[in-house]
């Protein structure tokens, strides 16, 4: 089995050391691994051109058409059997390249947008070597971990939950997660023995769930969190005692059990998490149904946009001159 690890911090920074010492536990299990650094790498922004859709539905392989690094990240993920992601806090969430790399992951390996492409492309009679990459369909385990430097675990609190949201999209498989936090105080993560086994353990978890039937894999993470799919801590709360995972989507209905706060998720709801097929089905159907809405409208009041905009026009936008 193939486990890919990405840091997204400095070249032999935290972030390095302890997804290094992660692939270890993975080479334990008699996984064959590779590492990636992304910080000299150019990962621009998903600009919502919109062509990665354009060229799937007219027959081609959904990908990104910017020029940049994207596409090498993008071919080791697909190569893997599993992926690990150890990236930097910076002011309180991941750095920005990391949700760059969710972006452009994103609208293009959605797994329910890629299953209907192929069933269109069946209904079609299209034979076997003109369907999407089969590697899109591939259930990987996923682990995350955020590394942090404050000793506050607060200023490290949208760290773990934002890392989870490259492995919606293509449906991986969350198996564990560590908020690495305290990095100052440790000076180098190298010094701390019990930390450094923690992240061999989470190398050997992924790398053991590789390859696995999805519901034999099993969550093996510290913490069991507050959501029973990605096991964070981040509810939102919507209206009276209904709560949902801000971060997969979850929803379930708040209690105080002795004290403490307990949240009952029934199994329908859980199957409408971002995390399983049936929360990326629902979006499916919500962005069809918005684009029928779209036309539409469009088909009835078109007409007034340009009026309707005009008072924008005046506005004075400023563009980047050489100094
Ligand atoms: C611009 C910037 C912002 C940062 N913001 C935070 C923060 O909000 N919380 C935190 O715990 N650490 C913060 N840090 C510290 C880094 O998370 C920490 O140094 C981490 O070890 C960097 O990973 P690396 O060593 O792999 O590069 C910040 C660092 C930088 C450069």
């Amino acid at each position: 089995m193939k486990v890919l690890g990405i840091s997204f911090g400095r070249k032999n920074g935290n972030c390095d050391i302890l997804m290094k010492q992660a692939l270890l536990g993975a080479i334990k299990t008699g996984a064959e691994v590779s590492f990636m650094n992304t910080c000299n790498l150019k990962i621009d922004r998903c600009t919502g051109c919109g062509a990665c859709d354009k060229v799937r539905d007219r027959g081609g392989m959904s990908l990104c058409v910017l020029k940049d690094d994207f596409l090498f990240v993008r071919e080791a993920i697909m190569d893997a059997d599993a992926l690990m992601v150890a990236a930097p806090v910076y002011s309180v969430g991941p750095t920005g390249q990391y949700k760059n790399l969710v972006d452009r992951m994103g609208a293009s390996h959605d797994r329910a947008a890629l299953l209907k492409e192929n069933q269109r492309r069946r209904s079609l009679g299209w034979g076997e070597d003109k369907m999407l990459d089969p590697r899109v369909f591939k259930n990987r385990p996923f682990a995350v971990i955020s590394v942090g430097g404050a000793r506050t675990e607060g200023w490290t609190s949208l760290g773990l939950p934002n890392l989870h949201l490259l492995g919606f999209s293509n449906q991986m498989i969350p198996v564990d997660h560590i908020n690495a936090y305290g990095m100052g105080d440790r000076v180098n993560p190298a010094f701390d023995e019990k930390f450094m086994n923690r992240l061999f353990k989470l190398g050997e978890n992924v790398a053991g769930a590789a390859g696995m039937p999805e519901e034999q894999i099993e969550w093996k993470g510290d913490d069991a969190g507050m959501c029973p799919t990605c096991h964070c801590r981040h509810l939102f709360i919507k209206s009276g005692t209904e709560v949902e995972c801000a971060v997969c989507g979850s929803a379930g209905t708040l209690r105080i059990d002795g004290g403490e706060i307990k949240v009952d998720y029934t199994e329908e709801e859980i199957k409408r998490s971002r995390y399983h097929m049936g929360g990326l089905l629902e979006h499916q159907e919500e962005i069809s149904d918005m684009m029928v809405n779209v036309s539409k409208v469009l088909a009835k009041r078109g007409g007034e946009l340009e009026q309707l905009l005009s008072p924008l026009k005046d506005i004075p936008e400023i563009k980047p001159t050489k100094l």
